[in-house]
């Protein structure tokens, strides 16, 4: 099979390479997808790069995410799964990644993907979708809730708000640009606020005084703000950080009697993992869920997909090999 691979980290153009090679056969418990579309995250650009290395097995097929239809089962699998429509979380923490015409993962990391939903949109919904519903459900139901969701155009923060929404919040998000400005409309936040503004704060504050929830892609830069929004019932929830740690204010964080909770999605206990896949299919299958704005490569275009990602591009990076 043709699968892009790397075999050392580093920049792009210099590990990252497509090469013929053996198709894996699934063991115990795995199954064998053929890949239609291959989700590329700030996560896959991060293990390649060595920011945050992850162990290489001889060689690595990168990408977390993707979609596709599986072709074969391992035993104990129910046979009846081949051929069913699927989307992949969690590859790359195995050798087989999604950026390749096959990829392998245990049979409950590929979930059906549902009639009406697209392949690009199930390669969308590992990383940013599960990180998003963890965020946002770890600490209980959301209905009539005020959520903040910090960067509502990121691809976290656009499952954040869709699926917040879905569940009964009213959603407050901050972007930077206006295009960025109208996909987080177009996810159904109720208010969209530039971070920039000297008026973001009040803004937030006359749509709530004290979120519910926060979740929150860059603590450094918004700690200040989202404790002037905290209060009693506040969860801030940090995902992602950006540049210098911040000092944590401890006097002030114990005034607003927030609770702070700390994600990273690698680490979450299995059960989590499971629960928080089965409602996003639900939730992708009753049409709740949305494909970001797509920036489509080919499979030799491995270095250019990364560099996209890397440049920050609005919207999704996808990879169809
Ligand atoms: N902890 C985990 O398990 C986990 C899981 C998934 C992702 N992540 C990390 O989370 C980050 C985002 O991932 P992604 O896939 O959503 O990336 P993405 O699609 O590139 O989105 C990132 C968003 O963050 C926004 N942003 C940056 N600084 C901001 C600030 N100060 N205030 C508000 N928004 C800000 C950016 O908007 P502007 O350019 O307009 O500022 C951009 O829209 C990455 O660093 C990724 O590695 C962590």
């Amino acid at each position: 099979m043709r699968a892009a691979l790397y075999e050392r980290t580093g920049p792009a153009g210099e590990v990252l390479w497509v090469d013929e090679i053996a198709r894996p056969s699934p063991g115990r418990g795995e199954v064998l997808v053929r890949v239609a579309v291959s989700g590329v995250n700030p996560t896959d650009v991060k293990s390649r790069s060595g920011l945050t290395p992850r162990p290489i097995p001889g060689f690595q097929v990168p990408h977390q995410d993707g979609a596709g239809v599986i072709e074969a089962v391992g035993e104990g699998v129910d046979p009846s799964r081949i051929g069913e429509r699927v989307w992949l979380w969690m590859a790359a923490v195995g050798q087989w990644g999604t950026a390749a015409q096959w990829s392998l993962v245990s049979s409950e990391q590929a979930v059906a993907l549902a009639a009406g939903s697209s392949y690009a949109l199930g390669a969308c919904l590992g990383v940013p979708a599960m990180t998003a519903h963890h965020c946002l459900f770890a600490d209980g139901p959301l209905d009539g809730a005020a959520v903040l969701v910090a960067g509502g155009a990121g691809a976290v923060g656009h499952y954040a708000i869709e699926l917040a929404r879905r569940a009964g919040a009213r959603v407050a998000a901050t972007v930077s640009s206006t295009a960025k400005a109208e996909l987080a409309r177009n996810a159904g936040a109720d208010l969209v606020v530039d971070y920039r503004s000297p008026h973001a704060l009040d803004l937030l504050r006359d749509f709530a005084p004290v979120m519910d929830r926060i979740v929150e892609v860059n603590l450094p830069a918004n700690l200040d703000v989202d404790l002037q929004l905290s209060g009693p019932g506040t969860t801030l929830v940090v995902y992602a950080s950006s540049g210098p740690d911040p000092t944590i204010p401890v006097r002030r964080c114990m005034s607003a009697n927030v609770l702070l909770r700390f994600m990273l999605l690698y680490g979450l206990p299995r059960p989590a993992l499971l629960a928080a896949a089965a409602d996003i299919a639900d939730a992708a299958g009753e049409g709740a869920l949305s494909e970001l704005p797509l920036h489509r490569y080919g499979l030799d275009d491995i270095v250019q997909a990364h560099e996209a990602v890397e440049a920050g591009v609005v919207g999704k990076v996808i990879v169809e090999p």
